[in-house]
């Protein structure tokens, strides 16, 4: 079926073979079949997980509620009020200890509420169920109170702003959870939740703390759970690590505000929120209310990870408050003989996760619901420090994480930047540590990728391997951001991750979410709104490689050299793998040249049993404009196809075209 598409293709694009930009005696590439390979690593291909751009609250965390214990500086950011309502601060929750008092407005005609606006509205969709919850007593005279729950559009021209109620009795002078599911008559993008005292007399009164709205369909079912769309899409990227929680925010623009994992943990009402830092960071775009509930903390990203098969990687701070944003001068660091808290911190993490249920840590793990370690093996300490105020550090925590717990795998920081005299530095400090693997961040332009394919084939093999933990393609010259040649651009740079399994095992884009309506930084690997969720070209550039890894990679080589885009290769990158697993080759090329292309791939030194099936399956991604990208309105405008090759494989070679601007997967089966 191919063969006739493959015709058509070449004949509608007016190309015969002579005017291909590059003929197939040009483009051969060999694969030797015969080598043992290098493993691919299990870790490959990652996630960075970091609440910024509503990532976290607001995102993949299925709360909808905004500021839910009244903690946010001003403790009614989020919210509007009606009638007599007033913030109190001796609640129930120690590390929380706001709640709000709803009491008679002073006439019965006036009404006492108050409005939650959510995160940028509230999605609700038609059919489905939402738990409303709330801490409540009765504090007023009365022993028992009503109150009134609503999803309100207020922008309606119908009679009613609500169009979905629920009712609580508060039946106690005692604090107590209350609950109520309702189902959601329509769907709505940015609905908000009111609340009311209901039957207003003198002498009423109502104490209400962590209201709180949620999905009862998450991801897994978990009651603090996850928003199933966007963990979907995560997990069926398939990663084999998974990081989080950060990047920037694990360092705080101070060490006050730095992520600290112990506040994310234990019941959900009692952890201490944090201010984002990418709530002002970027002052053109600055989102005030962006706090951090940490009701998506530590145990839900070692649960979410081990629910989507990925190595969980926390990455802890090592003392340094952001060297981004301090001067060093006024010394805002834990200085070396300060550093006992941070290290018992790490220290700790790691009993949390993998600590027997009788240990202190292992014991919280216990009560939070997973007696079961979590198996950690990778910590990552510090994000982008550099200085000597990070190797000097750093020694502090691998001496008494290797010394208590040998086998957890260190990885160390390269800095922010991807090559120069600091990178140059750090990672020859990593080396004289002896890390396990060094953090590489490169945010680069478009060149940056299209030259660098063969970054890490000069890499030494000896010494700490390489965690490539945050890139991406940043389209400059005005162009777009998530475009589709800038993923094109990643393809073509990641043969060169591939080719180096023996060097790099993990690599994870970043950042990874986006709220349409709340980012900060961009382009992000997935887009979502209040009910959609967007993948762009990059992700799936990203799952075209993680569901294609492989078992091993095998030597590819185009006029005897890798092929990454070099002179005489005529814009073509490559790598292969094999699958063991499943009997099969997996070719990756990434055709950055407007021509299309003629492609041989020759399989040398096959093992004698093995014999390749003659049609193969191609899938590409392709768009005929450079600049085009999905959106949430089109979210599947461009997006990978499959189709089969029925009589490409001769001798055991593979001869194809590849089109212009194009990525392809070719996956040889073989019988043995
Ligand atoms: O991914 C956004 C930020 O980029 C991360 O927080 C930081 O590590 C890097 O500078």
């Amino acid at each position: 079926m191919f063969s006739s598409l493959f015709n058509r293709f070449v004949l509608a694009a007016g190309l015969a073979l002579s005017t291909l930009g590059a003929a197939a005696q040009d483009n051969i590439m060999t694969v030797d079949a015969g080598k043992k390979g290098i493993p691919v690593p299990g870790t490959m291909y990652g996630l960075f997980f970091e609440d910024i751009n509503f990532a976290a609250d607001g995102g993949l965390y299925a709360e909808k509620v905004k500021n839910r214990s009244f903690e946010f500086d001003d403790p009614f950011m989020g919210w509007n009020i009606f009638g007599n309502v007033t913030i109190c601060d001796d609640g129930p929750f120690e590390r929380n200890p706001h709640y709000v008092r709803l009491a008679y407005p002073g006439h019965p005609a006036f009404v006492t509420g108050l409005e939650n606006e959510g995160f940028f509205g509230i999605g609700v969709e038609e059919g489905k169920e939402y738990r409303f919850s709330v801490w409540a007593r009765t504090s007023g005279d009365k022993e028992k109170e009503l109150i009134s729950f609503r999803l309100c559009k207020n922008a309606t021209m119908g009679e009613d702003q609500a169009f979905c109620r629920g009712y609580i009795e508060v039946d106690s002078r005692e604090w107590k959870k209350y609950e109520a599911v309702i189902t959601s008559p329509i769907t709505e993008a940015k609905a908000s939740l009111r609340i009311f005292l209901e039957h207003l007399s003198p002498g009423q009164g109502i104490d209400l703390e962590h209201i709180s709205f949620f999905p009862v369909e998450t991801f897994n079912g978990h009651e603090n759970g996850l928003r199933k769309d966007i963990a979907e899409a995560l997990q069926q990227l398939k990663p084999g690590v998974f990081r989080f929680p950060g990047g920037c925010i694990v360092e705080g623009t101070t060490l006050e505000t730095r992520y600290q994992w112990k506040n994310s943990v234990g019941p959900v009402e009692n952890r201490p929120i944090n201010m984002n830092r990418w709530n002002y960071t970027f002052p053109n775009r600055l989102y005030p209310d962006y706090f951090q509930s940490y009701g998506l903390g530590f145990y839900e990203y070692f649960l979410f990870s081990e629910e989507i098969g990925a190595e969980p990687l926390p990455v802890i701070s090592c003392g340094l408050a952001c060297q981004f944003q301090n001067d060093p001068a006024t010394d805002p660091h834990a200085a070396l003989d300060e550093l006992d808290p941070y290290v018992q911190d790490a220290l700790d993490l790691i009993e949390f996760a993998n600590g027997d249920t009788d240990t202190q840590w292992g014991k919280v793990r216990a009560e939070m619901g997973h007696p079961e370690p979590f198996n950690l093996k990778y910590l990552g300490v510090g994000n982008e420090q550099w200085s000597e105020l990070y190797p000097e550090r750093l020694v502090v925590f691998m001496e008494a994480i290797r010394k208590q717990y040998p086998d957890i795998k260190i990885i160390g920081s390269s800095g922010p930047y991807r090559d120069g005299k600091d990178f140059d530095e750090l990672w020859a400090a990593m080396r004289e540590l002896d890390v396990d693997l060094v953090d590489e961040h490169y945010y680069a332009e478009e060149s940056f990728f299209e030259n660098n394919a063969d970054r890490y084939d000069g890499y030494p093999r000896k010494g700490p391997k390489v965690f490539a933990g945050e890139y991406a393609c940043h389209g400059v010259d005005g162009k777009k951001w998530n475009h589709f040649n800038a993923a094109l651009l990643e393809a073509a740079f990641m043969t060169g991750l591939e080719r180096n399994a023996d060097v790099v095992l993990m690599a994870s884009y970043a950042p990874l979410l986006a709220h349409v309506e709340g980012w900060q930084w961009r382009p992000d690997m997935v887009w979502f709104d209040n009910l959609h969720v967007m993948r762009t070209c990059s992700y799936y550039v990203q799952q075209l490689y993680a569901c294609n890894k492989g078992t091993e990679v095998l030597p590819l080589t185009m006029n005897g050299r890798p092929v990454a885009g070099k002179e005489g290769q005529n814009q073509l990158y490559a790598s292969v793998v094999k699958d063991s697993g499943k009997n099969e080759y997996i070719v990756k090329v990434a055709n950055l040249s407007s021509d299309l292309q003629e492609i041989s791939i020759c399989f040398t030194r096959l093992p004698r049993r093995q014999k390749l099936a003659p049609e193969v399956c191609c899938t590409t991604l392709h768009s005929d404009n450079s600049l085009a990208e999905n959106t949430l309105d089109k979210p599947d405008q461009i997006v990978p196809t499959t189709s089969h090759i029925a009589d490409g494989l001769k001798d055991n070679t593979l001869t194809t075209v590849i089109g212009p601007k194009t990525f392809a997967v070719y996956k040889l089966t073989y019988s043995e």
